[in-house]
C-alpha cells in the first residue's frame, strides 16, 4: 500500500477530464469531430491548435511554448495576485519545477573567493539536496519550528545565515510554502517577516509554491511572496530578488506524467534573463505538457459548458485531500508515539515517531537510520510504504516519516489502522 509519493493519480484520485479531453483532441484532432467530447473543450482545442504551428504536438511549436504561454501564466499570476502587474518576459518555462529548482541553482552557483550558500528549510524535499549537490553550491539548513506547526522562525534564519557565512557565501533563500514534506502554509505575516530579512541581508529569495492550489486549514490562506512584495511597497518590492516556481504536477490537476513547471522571475537582471530564455532546451516541457499548463492558467470560465464539471472536479480533490487530513490527524493524535502537527495544506505530513533506544540500536548494528529501519519493518508487516524522515532532514533525535494522504479515504483508514497497530507492537516489542 503505497502512501509515500506525491503521485495524485498513482495514488487514486481521479483526473481532470478536460484537461484529458483538450490534450486528446490537440494531439488527434480528428476528435474534433467527435460528438463526445464537449463544445467548450473543442473551441479550447482548436484555439490551441491554431497557435500551433501546423504539425499539431509534434512540431517544436517554439512561439506557442515562448510567447503564448508564458502570456497566459502572466495573466493568470495578474489574477491570482489581484491585479499586480506580471511581465510574460520574465516567466519560463521548464520541464517540471524539479528543472526550476535545477536551473536557479546552477545560476546563482560560483566558487570564489567560497562557494555559494543556499538557505534551505529542514526538513524540506529532497530534490534540493540533488540540485545543490549538481550545481556545486553549499546547503546552509535552517530548521523549521515543529513544535510551533512548523513555522519559518526569522531568527533561526538569522542564525543559520550566521553559521552559513563562515564557510560559504550564502545568497539564496528557499521558501517550500505550502511545506513539503511538512503540509504548513506560512502566514502573511511571516512571508512579510522573510521578505524584510531577505532586503536586510541581500538574499535571492526562491519561493517554491508548487503546492499553492492545495490549501484547506481554516484560516490559512495561500499568500504568494511576489504580491506580499508588492504590497509592501516600493522600499521591498523595487529591489528584493525573488524567483517563485509553479507546476501542474502538484496542485489539484495533479498531471505529473505530462510535467511542466514555471519560473517568474522579479527584480533580476536582463543579462540573467537572456540565459533563461525560452529556448527548446532538454530541460522543457513536451508540447503536451504546456497544454496541460495552458489549461491550468486559462480554466473554463463561469458559461462554459464544462465550467461546472471542472470546478466540481477541482473542489473533489482539494475537498477529498482536507478530509484525509483531519481524518490522518484524528488517528495519528490516538495512537501513544506518533506526533502529527495540523495539516493546513499540500498533500503531505511529517509525523514524529518515538523510536525506543532498544530498535535505535539494532538499526545502528544493521547500517540503518532508525527511521529507516521503521519503515522497513512497518513494510515488511504490513505492506505500508512510507517515506523515511531522514531522506528530508530533521533535527538531531527526532525521527519522523514522511506520507500523502492522497489514496482515496477507504484504503487511507486501512493504512493508518496498520500503521496504528504496528507502531502499538513496535514499542511494546523494543521497549
Ligand atoms: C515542494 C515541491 N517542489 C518541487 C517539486 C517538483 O515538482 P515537479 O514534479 O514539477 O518536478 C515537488 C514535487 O513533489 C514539490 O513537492
Amino acid at each position: 500500500m503505497k502512501c509515500h509519493i506525491g503521485d495524485l493519480y498513482g495514488m487514486g484520485q481521479k483526473p481532470i477530464t478536460f484537461v484529458q479531453q483538450v490534450a486528446a483532441i490537440c494531439a488527434y484532432p480528428e476528435l474534433l469531430q467527435s460528438a463526445s467530447m464537449p463544445e467548450d473543450s473543442k473551441r479550447k482545442a482548436q484555439s490551441i491548435l491554431q497557435g500551433l504551428e501546423g504539425f499539431g504536438i509534434g512540431g517544436y511549436n517554439l512561439s506557442y511554448i515562448s510567447y503564448s504561454i508564458p502570456e497566459k501564466v502572466a495573466k493568470f499570476i495578474e489574477r491570482r495576485d489581484g491585479g499586480i502587474p506580471s511581465n510574460p518576459r520574465n516567466i519560463v518555462t521548464y520541464h517540471g519545477a524539479t528543472l526550476c529548482i535545477r536551473s536557479v541553482m546552477g545560476l546563482v552557483a560560483t566558487n570564489e573567493p567560497l562557494k555559494t550558500g543556499v538557505l534551505v528549510p529542514v526538513p524540506h524535499y529532497p530534490v534540493y539536496t540533488n540540485a545543490l549537490v549538481l550545481a556545486d553550491v553549499v546547503k546552509v539548513p535552517y530548521q523549521l519550528d515543529e513544535g510551533n506547526d512548523w513555522v519559518l522562525d526569522v531568527q533561526e534564519l538569522r542564525r543559520a545565515l550566521q553559521e552559513g557565512r563562515e564557510h560559504c557565501i550564502p545568497k539564496v533563500l528557499c521558501i517550500i510554502n505550502p511545506g513539503n514534506p511538512t503540509g504548513q502554509v506560512q502566514s502573511r505575516k511571516c512571508i512579510e517577516d522573510v521578505i524584510r530579512f531577505a532586503a536586510e541581508e541581500s538574499l535571492l529569495l526562491f519561493a517554491d509554491e508548487v503546492l499553492q492550489d492545495l490549501v484547506f486549514g481554516a484560516g490559512h490562506d495561500f499568500h504568494s511572496f511576489k504580491k506580499v512584495l508588492f504590497e509592501m511597497g516600493p522600499k521591498y518590492s523595487s529591489r528584493v530578488q525573488l524567483i517563485s516556481c509553479f507546476s501542474i504536477s502538484q496542485g489539484f490537476i495533479g498531471e505529473y506524467g505530462l510535467s511542466a513547471g514555471c519560473i517568474e522571475y522579479v527584480n533580476i537582471d536582463p543579462l540573467v534573463m537572456d540565459c533563461t530564455t525560452n529556448t527548446i532546451t532538454p530541460g522543457h516541457p513536451t508540447v503536451l505538457g504546456h497544454i496541460a499548463m495552458d489549461i491550468l492558467m486559462a480554466p473554463p470560465l463561469p458559461g462554459d459548458p464544462s465550467y461546472h464539471s471542472f470546478m466540481e472536479e477541482k473542489q473533489r480533490t482539494i475537498e477529498s485531500l482536507a478530509e484525509n487530513a483531519r481524518l490522518m490527524e484524528e488517528i495519528f493524535c490516538q495512537v501513544p508515539g506518533i506526533y502529527c502537527s495540523p495539516i493546513r495544506g499540500s498533500m503531505y505530513a511529517f509525523p514524529r515517531i518515538d523510536i525506543p533506544e532498544k530498535a535505535v540500536k539494532q538499526a545502528q548494528e544493521e547500517g540503518m537510520e532508525p527511521d529507516v529501519f521503521f519503515c522497513y519493518k512497518l513494510l515488511e508487516e504490513t505492506g505500508v510504504i512510507l517515506a523515511a524522515g531522514s531522506a528530508f532532514g530533521q533535527a538531531e533525535g527526532t525521527y519522523h516519516f514522511r506520507l500523502t494522504f492522497l489514496p482515496p479515504k477507504k484504503k487511507l483508514k486501512t493504512i493508518l489502522q496498520s500503521i496504528k497497530d504496528f507502531q502499538k507492537k513496535f514499542l511494546e516489542e523494543y521497549s
